[in-house]
């Protein structure tokens, strides 16, 4: 690896791969591509722009000349592929741009890999997915790299059709990919649209905790830094042309983790744990809410040796400490836009 080309290092876990990489890898150069939709905030990745191993441009991965440009400017012999629209409830509003940016936006990043790279000795394209991609799990059983395709939702749908481009690149053109498809990410950065910064802000807040349904969706939680670690391990490890599975084997049902956030923050802030439960308020469910997701990592452990090294009661106290010690960046993220979303996902879900 010389140069690493990042799309969407602005962005939640992209921002945590390149603080975390960037520092630590100084003979390789990080090229951060990032459209800087309300998702990307370039205040995350402040502290690289002082480093002589970063570079950023503001670029749309839907514009097919500006990919092609940015990739032989730059040359990079692996790709990194985070950038994505990436949030359910987002997508049930409005499905288009999910599939602009995640289906076109990938087809451009693997034609603009095929033009640039001459031959595909040492170059790597790396595509980040989602377990979402499976559909939804019962009480029982968990998604394996096998378990057939079976999306729910506007963006899972999208993800799942990148992830066969991505596929069909591999067997049609031999373009040197990998694929990880992770359970869901918590930790520094995260938008305050999902879960657990929501809850983080609204107990800080003393706002209602909006709990979809009745919480007893599940979900298997995975530290940032960890998945970003699993996806090093597959750069440095993995096979060619397969996919690895990312867990955390840390299962909760929402209303656990909402419970498990009330008290972290309400023993930060000397606040009545109970006073802090009392704020939550269930909501109308999301339409095609996926019931259950359960990651088998037994592939990645074993082929390559990876595993997670935060707890979820670890990572979560460092998270919820991080939002408590960012509010300059909570106070960034929080423009008009973000207002106006809120309003127009929380106002209609009633209770
Ligand atoms: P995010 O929404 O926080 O960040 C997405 C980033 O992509 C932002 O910086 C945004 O500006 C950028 N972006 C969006 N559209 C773009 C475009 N057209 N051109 C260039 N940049 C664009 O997302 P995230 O949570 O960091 O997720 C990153 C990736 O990981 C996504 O592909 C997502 O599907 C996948 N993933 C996320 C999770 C999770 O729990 N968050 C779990 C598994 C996989
Ligand atoms: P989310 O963070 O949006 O991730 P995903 O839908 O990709 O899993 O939601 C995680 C779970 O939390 C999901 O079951 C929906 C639920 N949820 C709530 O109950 N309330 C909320 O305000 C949000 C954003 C999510």
């Amino acid at each position: 690896m010389k140069t690493v080309l990042v799309t969407g290092g602005c962005g939640f876990i992209g921002a945590n791969f390149l603080n975390h990489f960037v520092p630590r890898i100084p003979d390789v150069t990080f090229v951060n591509i990032d459209k800087l939709t309300y998702a990307g905030n370039p205040l995350s990745v402040e502290s690289l722009q002082a480093l002589d191993n970063y570079r950023f441009e503001q670029v749309d991965i839907c514009d097919a000349d500006a990919v092609l440009k940015v990739m032989k400017r730059h040359m990079p012999d692996t790709v990194v592929h985070f950038a994505a629209e990436s949030h359910v409830d987002r997508s049930i509003h409005g499905p288009g741009d999910f599939i602009h940016t995640n289906v076109v936006g990938t087809l451009n990043l693997l034609d603009a890999c095929r033009t640039i790279w001459k031959d595909f000795e040492g170059k790597r394209f790396h595509h980040v997915s989602t377990d979402e991609v499976y559909g939804s799990l019962g009480d029982d059983g968990f998604f394996t790299e096998n378990t057939p395709y079976d999306p729910s939702s506007p963006y899972s749908a999208s993800k799942a059709s990148s992830d066969h481009l991505v596929r069909a690149w591999y067997r049609t053109y031999g373009l040197p990919v990998t694929i990880t498809n992770c359970s869901n990410n918590y930790g520094p950065y995260q938008f305050p649209e999902k879960l657990i910064p929501v809850m983080i802000l609204n107990v800080l807040e003393r706002k209602p905790l909006p709990v979809y349904g009745q919480g007893l969706n599940v979900r298997d939680w995975l530290y940032v830094t960890d998945h970003c670690d699993a996806i090093m391990t597959v750069l440095n490890k993995g096979k060619v042309g397969d996919t690895y599975n990312v867990g955390g084997n840390c299962e909760r049902a929402n209303i656990d983790v909402v419970h498990a956030i009330c008290d972290i923050v309400s023993d930060l802030k000397n606040i009545d744990r109970n006073d802090s439960r009392n704020l939550i308020t269930y909501v109308t469910d999301r339409p095609g809410h996926d019931f259950r997701y359960a990651i088998d990592a037994t592939k990645i452990k074993a082929e390559l040796g990876w595993s997670p090294s935060e707890t979820f009661e670890t990572g979560m106290r460092k998270t919820v400490q991080w939002y408590l010690d960012n509010v300059d960046w909570i106070d960034g993220v929080r423009s008009g836009k973000y207002l106006e979303w809120m309003e127009r996902n929380y106002s209609q879900r009633g209770k």
